[in-house]
């Protein structure tokens, strides 16, 4: 979210419109608004005339006032408009975000505590970041693997539930804008033009828990838009760059620790001794380890019970911790990264 400016609409205080739907979404909300002003003013302003007006005074004796048919009618009718206007509009708004257009680009999200997951249709895979080329529809079809959580990108207006069990579906187009240019270090072997970012939020409270504190579970599952020129998108797709660890492409013990963080690892495993208990077993000197199962038997941990662990997580469950461990989807290359790095703990 660095350096974006969040703040571009005058009156209302809206982030920018960067999707394309964004302006019509904004213009029922400025409409039911200033009806909102309208009237609250008029209701007060009217209300304080009529206490001064019709005050009680001494000598004159208040009295029922007949019928004013104009009037009922006028105040009747045009709330019905207005309300029905807000409706119409409201409404268009809504059919155009219910339905993406048939050549959407989809990408499937998976929500889960406390991360988010992209797969592309040619099955690449990213962590709470995904790219999306500009000027494109995308539709995101959505589905969580424990609680509800709701995905939720302000910039373009869209924000939808992903539920356990279920699948909810969402489209954005992110505009070509002209008054930033991708950014992007084309020494870098990662290099990848980003023309802007975009935040997305988990709005659904989904749980507490993580390193950070009581309530960082939720409160820290975000991830980030990037959109590209279509030129850079495809590039990226087809030939998606090695990871990287500052700047240089990643040894596997660095390639694991940085996975450990991206897939949400460490918000229930602390790496440090002595470090306060979260939802999982400390990873501190895991590997030699006598662990006692809830199954009652001993295990000492090697290569093949921590990978066991990670592919089948709810398996083999240390004693005294709760099975909630999701299933955390990696490639092959990953997951050896992530042991190798685990056996450096
Ligand atoms: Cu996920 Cu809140």
């Amino acid at each position: 979210m660095d350096e974006q400016e969040y703040i571009t609409h005058p009156t209302t205080q809206l982030p920018p419109q960067l999707s394309t739907f964004a302006p019509e979404v904004d213009w029922v909300y400025d409409f039911i608004f200033w009806i909102s002003v309208v009237f609250f003013v008029g209701i007060i302003a009217a209300t304080l005339y009529f206490m001064w007006a019709y005050r009680r005074r001494p000598g004159v004796k208040s009295e029922p006032t007949g019928h004013h048919n104009a009037l009922e009618l006028f105040w009747t009718f045009a709330p019905l408009i207005l309300l029905v206007l807000m409706f119409h509009w409201g409404f268009q708004a809504y059919m155009v975000q219910a339905n993406a257009p048939d050549d959407a680009y989809n990408v499937r999200v998976r929500a889960r505590q406390w991360a988010w997951e992209f797969e592309h249709p040619n099955g690449i895979t990213e962590d709470n970041e995904l790219h999306v080329p500009a000027g494109q529809p995308v539709r995101l079809i959505m589905s969580s693997s424990d609680v509800l959580h709701s995905f939720y990108v302000p910039d373009y207006r869209i924000k939808r539930d992903a539920v356990p069990g279920m699948f909810t579906s969402l489209w954005f187009e992110a505009i070509e804008r002209t008054d930033v240019t991708p950014e992007g270090d084309l020494s870098r072997p990662d290099a990848r033009r980003v023309w802007y970012r975009n935040q997305v939020f988990c709005t659904e409270y989904c749980g507490a828990g993580g390193s950070w504190g009581d309530n960082a579970g939720h409160a820290t599952m975000y991830a980030q838009i990037l959109v590209q020129r279509p030129e850079d998108f495809q590039e990226f797709i087809t030939n998606p760059p090695p990871p990287m660890c500052g700047d240089h492409p990643c040894t596997p013990p660095e390639w694991g620790e940085q996975l450990f963080s991206q897939k949400g690892c460490t918000a229930c495993h602390a790496r440090e001794e002595g470090a306060p208990q979260l939802a999982g077993p400390n990873l501190h000197g895991l590997f030699g380890r006598q662990e006692r199962l809830q199954d009652g038997s001993t295990v000492s941990v090697d290569e093949a019970y921590v990978r066991h662990s990670i592919l089948e997580p709810r398996a083999q469950v240390v004693e005294g911790f709760n099975p909630v461990m999701p299933n955390i989807r990696f490639s092959e290359q990953q997951l050896d990264a992530l042991v190798t790095y685990l056996q450096t703990l």
